[in-house]
């Protein structure tokens, strides 16, 4: 049996990292496509810099930590190996820190930094902003962008999404509000032979086109469906 899962900020909440939509899409009285843009990072580098500087500090502070729902996902693609993909829309590290392996970060990942220039991708856990000095350059300053996807760019991975959609025999979407394309898309990718099970606090403008809506905090629902699976 094939299986793809979608994860979205509704499984870290309860790590403590607030999802987007609860916070109304606002940040400091920003919205976010105002912030998450490369138009944005073209006009004000300095206010996406702070943007990103806080999420990464945030997300590396000693309370946060990968919950159940992680750790039953992780635990579950041991035992599934080479049948089990995860697809995350999170740019947060938890479901590494949990043990998963098989991961595509189709929003990118905050915990790495990216040239602007030549593309190359940098592990980063400090703040950047426009007088940091690439690893490899010292001639190169402030050319780093945080390595996360903005409004308007490609995500990471669809060939790869594509295709683990087209063979799942199960896909289940966790703790994503599905609105945000083309991940609200994936369901719709599957086979009609597939199971589709959403797993969310509240009901999604996506959740007629699931076989079975679970509702309820992704750390309880998730490892109890996991287990009726065995
Ligand atoms: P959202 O913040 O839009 O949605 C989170 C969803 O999780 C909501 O439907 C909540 O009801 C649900 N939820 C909250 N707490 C939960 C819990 N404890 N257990 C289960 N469900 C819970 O987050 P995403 O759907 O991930 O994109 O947002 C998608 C994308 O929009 C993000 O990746 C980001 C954002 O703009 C980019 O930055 C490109």
């Amino acid at each position: 049996m094939k299986i793809l899962t979608l994860t979205g900020a509704g499984i870290s909440a309860e790590s403590g990292i607030p999802t987007f939509r609860d916070a109304n899409g606002l940040w400091e009285g920003h919205r976010l496509e105002d912030v998450a843009t490369p138009e944005a990072f073209q006009r004000d580098p300095d206010l996406v810099h702070h943007f990103y500087n806080e999420r990464r500090r945030q997300l590396q502070h000693p309370s946060i930590e990968p919950n159940p729902a992680h750790f039953a996902l992780a635990e579950f693609e041991h035992q599934h190996q080479d049948e089990f993909l995860l697809v995350t829309q999170n740019i947060d590290n938890l479901h590494r820190r949990a043990g998963s392996q098989r991961i595509v970060a189709m929003h990118g990942e905050l915990l790495k930094a990216r040239c602007i220039d030549s593309g190359a991708i940098f592990d980063w856990t400090d703040d950047l902003n426009r007088s940091t000095v690439h690893p490899g350059n010292p001639d190169s300053v402030g050319r780093l962008r945080p390595h996360v996807v903005w409004f308007g760019e490609m995500p990471l991975g669809l060939d790869e999404i594509h295709e683990a959609a087209a063979e799942a025999d199960l896909f289940i979407a966790i703790g994503t509000s599905a609105v945000v394309y083309p991940a609200a898309a994936i369901v719709e990718w599957t086979q009609a032979s597939c199971r589709r099970i959403e797993i969310n606090l509240d009901a999604t403008p996506r959740s007629p086109m699931f076989d079975q809506s679970i509702r309820g905090k992704a750390s309880v629902e998730v490892p109890k469906f996991l287990a009726s699976l065995r």
